[in-house]
C-alpha cells in the first residue's frame, strides 16, 4: 500500500537537507519497491510566512493523517524578538501528535573516529540511545515574563515518567539490557518523582539492569567514558541538552537523526540539530542527519529494515572514502555528499 510521508522543510539549511533526503530516499525506495507519496507542508518560520502560523492548521491536519513525516529544521534570527516564534510550531507538533518518546541514537562511523575530537580510545565501542522525554516538562509547564522577574514552570507526572521508562525499558530490551535514568533528584521534586517512577518500572524488568546517575556527572561520563552508556533515559531539558553533547562523540551535529513515536499515531523523523543560520544557503550543510533519519522512518514506521540498512551501509562507505562536508573538515558541498551516497547504495 502507498505510504504518506508529509515533509516539513522548514528553515535556514532545512530545504537544502530535506531535498537531499528525499533523493535518497527515492533512490533507496526503488531498489526496495517502496511506494509512497510526498505531501509537502509549510511549517516554522516558513508557515509563519505563509499562513501567519508556525503550525499552520492544513499542515496539522495533513501530518496527522500521515503514515510519517519528516521535519529537516526550524528557526531564524528574524524572529528572534517576533511575537510568533519557529520554535512554537515545533513544540506544538510534537504536543499535538502526542510525540512523547524521542529517540536519539549515537554511534560513531569507523570513518569519523580519527575525526572525534576525543582520543580514540574514548570512542572506542560507543553505541547508544538517548531516549528524551518530549511532551512534558519545564517546555510546556506556565512560562511567565515580567520586567523584573520571571519563572518556568517544571511538570511531570507520574503517568508521563512512566509511559518514557517503559520506552527505554523495551528498547533496552533489544539491545544491551542497560537503562541509566539521568535525573537531579538531589534538587528537584520532578526528578525525586523521575527517580521513584524508574525504580518501579525497573520492577516490570527483572531482565533489565537500572542505574541513576545524577544530569551534571552524567555530563562529564558522556566525555569521559561515552562507551558505558547503553540505553539513558531522560526529562525533556536534560535530553535536549544531553543529545547536543554526544553530538561531540562522532565530530558534529550534522550525522545526529532522530525518531519521535507516539503510542498510536504517526512518527515524526528529524535530525536533533536545528536550522544552522551560519551556513544556510551556501549549499554545504551536512545532510547525513537527514538521510539517516529517512532510515530510521523506513525501519521504524514501515519495517523496511533492508532499505534503512542500505543507506546506512551507503552512508559509512561514503565517508570511509573521504568525502566529507566542511563540518568534518572536508571540501564536499551538500550535493555532492547526496549523489555520493546515492551511488554507493
Ligand atoms: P544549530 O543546531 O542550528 O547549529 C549549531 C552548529 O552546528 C552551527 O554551527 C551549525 O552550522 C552546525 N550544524 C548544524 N547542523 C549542521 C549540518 N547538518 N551540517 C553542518 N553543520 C551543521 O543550533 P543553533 O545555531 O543554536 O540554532 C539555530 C536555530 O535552529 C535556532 O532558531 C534554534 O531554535 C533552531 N533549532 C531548531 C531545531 C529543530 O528544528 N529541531 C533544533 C535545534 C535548534
Ligand atoms: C531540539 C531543539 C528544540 C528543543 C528547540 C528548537 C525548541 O533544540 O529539537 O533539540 O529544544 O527541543
Ligand atoms: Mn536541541
Amino acid at each position: 500500500m502507498t505510504k504518506k510521508i508529509v515533509t516539513l522543510a522548514g528553515d535556514g539549511i532545512g530545504p537544502e537537507i530535506m531535498a537531499a533526503g528525499l533523493e535518497v530516499l527515492e533512490a533507496v525506495a526503488k531498489k526496495i519497491n517502496f511506494d509512497y507519496t510526498i505531501e509537502a507542508k509549510a511549517f516554522g518560520g516558513a508557515g509563519i510566512d505563509a499562513a501567519g502560523h508556525p503550525l499552520p492548521e492544513d499542515t496539522l491536519t495533513a501530518a496527522k493523517s500521515a503514515d510519517a513525516i519528516l521535519l529537516a529544521a526550524i528557526g531564524s534570527p528574524q524572529y528572534d524578538n517576533a511575537p510568533v516564534r519557529p520554535e512554537q510550531g515545533l513544540l506544538a507538533i510534537r504536543k499535538e501528535l502526542n510525540l512523547f518518546a524521542n529517540i536519539r541514537p549515537v554511534r560513531i562511523f569507523d570513518a569519523l573516529k580519527h575525526l572525534s575530537p576525543l582520543k580514540p580510545e574514548r570512542i572506542e565501542g560507543v553505541d547508544f540511545v538517548v531516549v528524551r522525554e518530549l511532551t512534558g516538562g519545564i517546555y510546556f509547564g506556565e512560562h511567565t515574563l515580567d520586567d523584573d522577574s520571571a519563572r518556568d514552570i517544571n511538570d511531570y507526572s507520574a503517568d508521563e515518567i512512566r509511559r518514557i521508562m517503559r520506552k527505554a525499558f523495551e528498547i533496552a530490551r533489544g539491545r544491551s539490557k542497560k537503562v541509566t535514568s539521568i535525573d537531579k533528584q538531589n534538587v528537584l521534586a520532578t526528578s525525586k518523582l523521575w527517580r521513584k517512577v524508574a525504580d518501579e518500572v525497573a520492577k516490570e524488568y527483572p531482565d533489565v539492569a537500572l542505574e541513576h546517575q545524577l544530569v551534571d556527572s552524567a555530563a562529564m561520563i558522556m566525555i569521559t567514558n561515552p562507551a558505558r552508556f547503553d540505553v539513558v533515559v531522560t526529562e525533556n531539558l536534560f535530553g535536549d541538552i544531553l543529545s547536543d553533547e554526544s553530538s561531540v562523540l562522532p565530530g558534529t551535529l550534522g550525522v545526529m537523526p532522530s525518531a519521535s513515536h507516539s503510542e498510536n499515531g504517526p512518527s515524526l523523523y528529524e535530525p536533533i540539530h536545528g536550522s544552522a543560520p551560519d551556513i544556510a544557503g551556501q549549499g554545504i550543510a551536512n545532510p547525513i542527519s537527514m538521510v539517516l533519519s529517512v532510515a530510521m522512518m523506513l525501519r521504524e514506521s514501515f519495517g523496511e529494515n533492508a532499505g534503512a540498512e542500505l543507506i546506512e551501509m551507503a552512508v559509512d562507505k561514503t565517508l570511509k572514502q573521504g568525502i566529507l562536508t566542511c563540518d568534518l573538515g572536508g571540501t564536499a558541498d551538500t550535493a555532492q555528499m547526496t549523489a555520493a551516497i546515492i551511488s554507493n547504495l
